[in-house]
């Protein structure tokens, strides 16, 4: 792609609507190139030299901050894990404050997850420093979508054609907004299925089409993406039980005949194994859960190149 279409030096990534066609195709071209780098023995290119990062992340992650972490060394930056427990954001430091505070150390990225929707465009807003939002609430997780856009090109040639399932607990899910965004604008036809009270009010205007059985859901799918429960916001009992959600809602070896023999299972992590996901699908054949994760790091080391740099020295993997 020419340099000149898409150019995302100095962008801060809040959500995936604001990335156009071109631009996330950038994001995905460069990941391939990055995932060269990740399967060399020596896996440092120090296209990030002199770059400092930050992750700030007010709720908990494995993949998303490690990934970054890897993604962020592996290029030569220097970065620096905010752990906010033993921050003083424990001693009542507002947001704003933290963020001024670790901008006046000169960090070039901020990369932050935040139980507040919109908390990533605050903070992209309050400062010169690039911010990536690492999920803000129930809104967005755009990396995640660009490494699942990403993982599912790897894997099946036109996305237009393709017909995905996303089963599960759409209702609090950031991955499910962001993905469904994302597969929609590539053209990919997509259902989703889970208990009704899971499923948001006027979702349809994001072009699903809703099914109440995940059977129906599945039916000829090429992808289907499980996600958590996310059991922390339960509280009011979105539904009667913990078994009678894995018994009509977890997708078991038997659903994937209804699939396409060669369909794809995914999964965005942390899985609840045996409720959402049975165990000899999620380790199965299908299954590229694992995938997922490798490739959220190539996926977010070109994030941080893109953002943080001209783009210029991508000849460095061919
Ligand atoms: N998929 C995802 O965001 O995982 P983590 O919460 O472990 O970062």
């Amino acid at each position: 792609m020419n340099k000149a279409e898409a150019s995302l030096k100095g962008r801060d990534i809040l959500d995936l609507a604001s990335l156009t066609l071109k631009e996330r195709e950038l994001i995905l071209e460069t990941a391939g190139k990055m995932k060269d780098i990740l399967n060399r023995d020596m896996k440092k290119e120090p296209l990030l030299r002199g770059k400092s990062i930050i992750t700030l992340f007010y709720e908990a992650s494995t993949r998303t901050r490690t990934s970054f972490e890897l993604a962020g060394k592996y290029l030569g930056a220097d970065v620096v894990n905010i752990a906010v427990a033993s921050s003083s954001v424990s001693k009542g430091e507002s947001l704003r404050d933290t963020l001024y505070t670790l901008q006046a150390m000169k960090t070039d990225a901020i990369i932050m997850r935040h139980p507040v929707e919109g908390a990533a465009d605050y903070a992209a807003k309050a400062l010169d420093a690039v911010v990536i939002n690492a999920g803000d609430g129930q809104r967005a997780h755009p990396t995640q979508a660009l490494l699942d856009l990403f993982t599912i090109k790897r894997h099946k040639k036109n996305f237009s054609d393709l017909k995905i399932a996303i089963l599960g607990d759409i209702r609090h899910s950031r991955v499910a907004r962001s993905n469904i965004v994302g597969f929609r604008e590539f053209g990919a036809e997509v259902r989703i299925a889970g208990p009704r009270p899971l499923i948001p009010a006027e979702i349809e205007k994001l072009g699903v089409v809703v099914c109440d059985r995940i059977e129906d859901a599945i039916a000829e799918a090429d992808v289907i993406y499980v996600l958590r429960i996310q059991l922390e916001r339960q509280k009011v009992g979105f539904f009667p039980t913990t078994r009678e959600y894995s018994r009509i809602f977890g997708l078991k070896e038997r659903h994937l005949k209804l699939a396409k023999p060669d369909v794809l299972v995914m999964h965005p992590g942390p899985v609840n194994r045996g409720l959402e996901i049975s165990p000899d699908v999620m380790y199965g054949d299908k299954s590229l859960i694992e995938e997922q994760v490798e490739n959220g790091v190539a996926v977010r080391m070109a994030i941080l190149y893109l953002t943080l740099t001209d783009g210029e020295h991508l000849e460095f993997a061919n």
